[in-house]
């Protein structure tokens, strides 16, 4: 049995969702792979819990829930997580704080300590990868530990483990994609309903699928953000979230989506690469029974390859357990061959 010793750092919903993923698929994953994961840390904004021994995950998932988890008996106050990853014995760092895409931080810095000091890092956090893949990627194969992030487009949807693993004979020609949730959710009810943009946003904020300050999803920041990830893991670019053209649907009437429909089309926010050319996110028009015409808050990727032809995977963008889904799966995939 190879035992894993695991820091989560950022330990909001993914953080304590793969937390809890991991206590209840700890016996399934020894049993399947040989791998034992163990919790040895997690960092928080205040503080951090250290336990060499190993935490139960489950325990640290619950005292979350009832924002106590600074009554755990091995709860450091003020200790930061930088300190954390760099101190403690650990072979791999899931990072999970918030994203920032104007500088990185503070997922650039946990992710660079945790690389200097030989671990592996699995993220969720799209922020780093945006502004700095190429160092990250450097800085990661000069110390020969591994960097995976599949959970950071497209939550539970495999794409990049598709691509490295499954498709890696081909060439990925073009992709294209739904990579927001929220966004999709809102077009689907304005279409469907005929209902006004300022109305399904409200009721989205209500039910929690759209921020209270919904900028960043209605805008295409984040959906350029997944785009540039995906540029430079799969096609092998080099842009960041400046090069993308980005239009989001706040312009998006009623009557046009009404239109659309009468012709047999809807309007989707789409994050488009073709030819390497410069990632695009704009709405556009898509046959009703096209592939990428999926509803609510699904995700959605093609790719354009060159033996296999069109590759489509559909899934959940978002929520704690299916977006541990993506992570288990790097956690996994780091140690099984
Ligand atoms: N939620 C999803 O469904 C989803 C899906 C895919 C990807 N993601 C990405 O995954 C990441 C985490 O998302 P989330 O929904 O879990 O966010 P979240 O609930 O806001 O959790 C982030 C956690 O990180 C903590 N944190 C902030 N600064 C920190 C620091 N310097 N050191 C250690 N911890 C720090 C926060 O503490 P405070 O509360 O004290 O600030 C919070 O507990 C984000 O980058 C997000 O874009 C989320």
């Amino acid at each position: 049995m190879k035992k894993v010793r695991i820091l989560i750092i950022g330990f909001g919903v993914i953080g304590s969702g793969v937390a809890r993923a991991i206590s209840e698929k700890r016996e399934f994953i020894s049993d399947k792979y040989g791998i034992d994961f163990e919790v040895v840390g997690i960092g928080e904004r205040d503080g951090c819990i250290v336990c060499p021994e190993g935490i139960d995950a489950m325990e640290a998932y619950k005292l979350k829930q009832d924002g106590t988890l600074n009554k755990h008996p091995c709860w450091k106050d003020g200790v930061s997580s930088i300190d954390l990853i760099k101190g403690a014995n650990a072979d791999i760092v899931i990072e999970a704080t918030p994203t920032n895409i104007n500088s990185g931080e503070p997922g650039l810095s946990h992710m660079m300590a945790a690389f200097n000091t030989k671990k592996h890092v699995v993220t969720s956090n799209k922020g780093p990868l945006t502004i700095a893949f190429q160092k990250l990627k450097k800085t990661a194969e000069k110390n020969g530990v591994q960097f995976r992030f599949e959970a950071a487009v497209g939550g539970a949807m495999p794409v990049l483990n598709l691509v490295r693993e499954t498709l890696q004979a081909n060439e990925i020609l073009s992709i294209e994609g739904i990579l927001n949730g929220t966004c999709n959710y809102i077009l689907t009810r304005m279409s469907t309903e005929g209902l006004p943009y300022e109305h399904v946003l409200s009721e989205a904020q209500e039910l929690g699928i759209a921020e209270a300050d919904p900028t960043y999803d209605v805008d295409g920041i984040d959906t350029a953000c997944k785009l540039v990830i995906l540029a430079n893991a799969i096609l092998g670019m080099n842009v960041s979230y400046k090069d993308a053209d980005v239009t989001g649907i706040t312009q998006i009437s009623p009557g046009a989506l009404k239109l659309a429909s009468d012709d047999g089309y809807v309007i989707k926010l789409i994050g488009e690469i073709k030819d390497r050319n410069r990632p695009r996110v704009a709405p556009r028009l898509v046959p009703k029974d096209h592939p990428l015409a999926v509803g609510g808050t699904l995700n959605v990727i093609s790719l354009r390859t060159d033996l296999a032809g069109e590759i489509t995977v559909t899934g959940k963008g978002a929520g704690a357990i299916e977006t541990s889904s993506s992570i288990l799966s790097d956690l996994i995939s780091i140690y099984k061959a």
